[in-house]
């Protein structure tokens, strides 16, 4: 793993803004693997600055998300679909056609998993951005989630309903259940960059990069993959 630390939220962005257009500049077919949450808004804002200005171009870009949370159609404002339009793909040029997310409002979730699965595997991510739950969990792999799973519905934990639930007006509006890729289908991208920010994630980016390799620390499987870079703000890598 590479770890760079750096003193801030905005620094972090920076530089994972900075990999990942790299990524876009040297290969303007790339695949990227995206995530939501607070984490990558920093690094959105600045993909969507470089586009305007016309450092990148993300025209022939395609990308697949980690999750949906399940019974929000795309519509709907919290829906991870609404979240990337609003925050990264209305404001490039990309085509919307070539953006996929797991469609949390399927009325068969079974067949709805079997079809993100199999178009992760037609379109493997050249990198996956990441970001880290309090708990561990990378999409929406909670603590024990079997490393060599794909595309699944899960019940979230409380204290990620809890995390989640500054997004939603009351914690009850907050879904239990989720689509997620699978641990299988994250550790399938060539490369990982996973991002931290705070110290309500320090313990988690412990036991991620220095904690043992098991499915308590959804997070430590990172270990084995080949190539990731881990970009932590200062309170998020307090405890290394
Ligand atoms: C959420 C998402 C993850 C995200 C993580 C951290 O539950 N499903 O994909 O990376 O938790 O969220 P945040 O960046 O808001 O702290």
């Amino acid at each position: 793993m590479k770890i760079i630390v750096v003193d801030d939220y905005e620094q972090m962005s920076d530089k994972s803004a900075e990999l990942l257009g790299n990524a876009v500049k040297s290969d303007p077919n790339a695949t990227l693997g995206l995530a939501t949450g607070s984490t990558p808004l920093g690094t959105y804002a600045r993909l969507v600055e470089a586009c305007a200005c016309g450092e990148i171009s993300f025209a022939a870009v395609r990308t697949c998300n980690l999750d949906e949370y399940v019974g929000l159609n795309a519509d709907n404002v919290n829906s991870y679909a609404h979240y990337m339009r609003e925050n990264l793909f209305d404001k490039i040029d990309i085509n919307i056609d070539n953006t996929h997310l797991p469609n949390g409002a399927a009325q068969d979730l079974d067949a709805e998993c079997a079809r993100y699965t199999e178009l992760l595997e037609s379109i493997p991510q050249d990198i996956q951005l990441l970001g880290l739950g309090s708990d561990g969990h990378i999409g929406f792999n909670e603590p024990y989630s079997p490393f060599d799973g794909h595309t699944h519905v899960v019940t979230l934990a409380e204290s990620t309903v809890k995390d989640n639930s500054r997004l939603f007006s009351h914690i009850d509006e907050v879904p239990r259940k989720a689509i997620t890729m699978g641990i299988a289908d994250i550790m399938r991208a060539r490369k990982i960059l996973i991002l931290a920010s705070g110290a309500n994630k320090a313990q988690a980016v412990y036991d991620m990069i220095k904690g043992e390799i098991n499915e308590a620390c959804p997070a430590s499987v990172l270990q084995r993959h080949p190539d990731v870079t881990v970009v932590l703000d200062k309170s998020a890598a307090a405890l290394l």
